[in-house]
């Protein structure tokens, strides 16, 4: 019978692979940062580079070898590898492809584990400035080997928040210009970073107070879903209602701004 306490050797096991994964495919991405690369276009904006693709083929590799009858589902390529089992594992394989393509250090692999559709492990890791964020389900979430919490800020006044733009934002209307609009002009300051993970483990780390973003995909946000709410924040949709990995808004806060960052979202 599996157990999966945060301190369970099921889960050790789960974690332990994670991060030697996560630093693996670290070592792909940080090897060719800032050297040519092969870049593709999955839309009009929307590009991946050979590396997003060697970075993924390790990780569902690995995956194969160590768990074969584990589900997975990875961003490049379509990867829907279906098992019927309950456990299934979500991969970014680079999360801020722009960024890499462009020589910004700011990206990660990301990784996470749902067991009978809950995700109760999530693992990012960022090779080039060696920030590695986890957390399992109860077990807490850690950045570099410390426990991390949310900020305590309870003033949106006051608040660094992020937020993201979708690819496809030349074409639909539902693409955040009014919300960053509406936001921006009320709070301290506003960043768009470019790694959706990121934004969400920097959230839970409390390095910034909150962040929202919509039309992301399932493994733009798995990780740093559970990282964030391990960390003692909240995530929800735009409106305040249960969040889903499969729903395509987020909305992840210290909590205590959330109500008020909600009602400007949600109208
Ligand atoms: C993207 C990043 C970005 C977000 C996009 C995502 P990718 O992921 O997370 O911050 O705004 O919507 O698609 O394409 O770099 O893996
Ligand atoms: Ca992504
Ligand atoms: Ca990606």
């Amino acid at each position: 019978m599996l157990k999966l306490d945060s301190n369970s050797a099921d889960m050790e096991k789960f974690l332990d692979f994670s991060i030697s994964l996560a630093k693996n495919c670290g070592k792909i991405i940080s090897k060719s940062f800032r050297k040519d690369h092969f870049i593709k276009y999955k839309g009009p904006m929307d590009i991946v580079t050979d590396v997003d693709i060697a970075s993924q083929y390790l990780a569902v590799e690995s995956i194969r070898k160590i768990f074969p009858h584990h589900s997975i589902l990875a961003e490049e390529d379509n990867v829907n590898i279906s098992h019927g089992t309950k456990f299934k594992w979500i991969i970014d394989p680079l999360d801020g492809t722009t960024n890499y393509a462009h020589g910004i250090p700011i990206f990660c692999f990301s990784i996470a584990l749902e067991i009978d559709s809950e995700i109760v492990l999530g693992c990012a890791y960022n090779p080039i400035l060696k920030e590695l964020f986890y957390a399992t389900k109860r077990g807490g979430s850690y950045f570099n080997g410390k426990k991390i919490n949310v900020s305590k800020n309870d003033c949106l006044k006051r608040s660094l928040l992020s937020t993201g733009f979708p690819y496809d934002r030349k074409t639909n209307p539902d693409n955040n210009f009014d919300h960053f609009k509406d936001i921006s002009v009320i709070i301290r300051g506003i960043r768009r970073l470019g790694s959706a993970v990121l934004d969400l483990c920097y959230t839970a780390a409390g390095f910034i107070d909150g962040y929202w973003e919509l039309n992301l995909n399932p493994w733009d946000m798995a990780s740093g879903y559970i990282i964030i709410k391990e960390a003692g924040g909240l995530v929800s949709d735009f409106c305040g209602k249960p969040f889903n990995i499969y729903d395509r808004r987020i909305l992840a806060t210290n909590g205590i701004i959330h109500e008020e960052l909600s009602r400007i979202l949600c109208r």
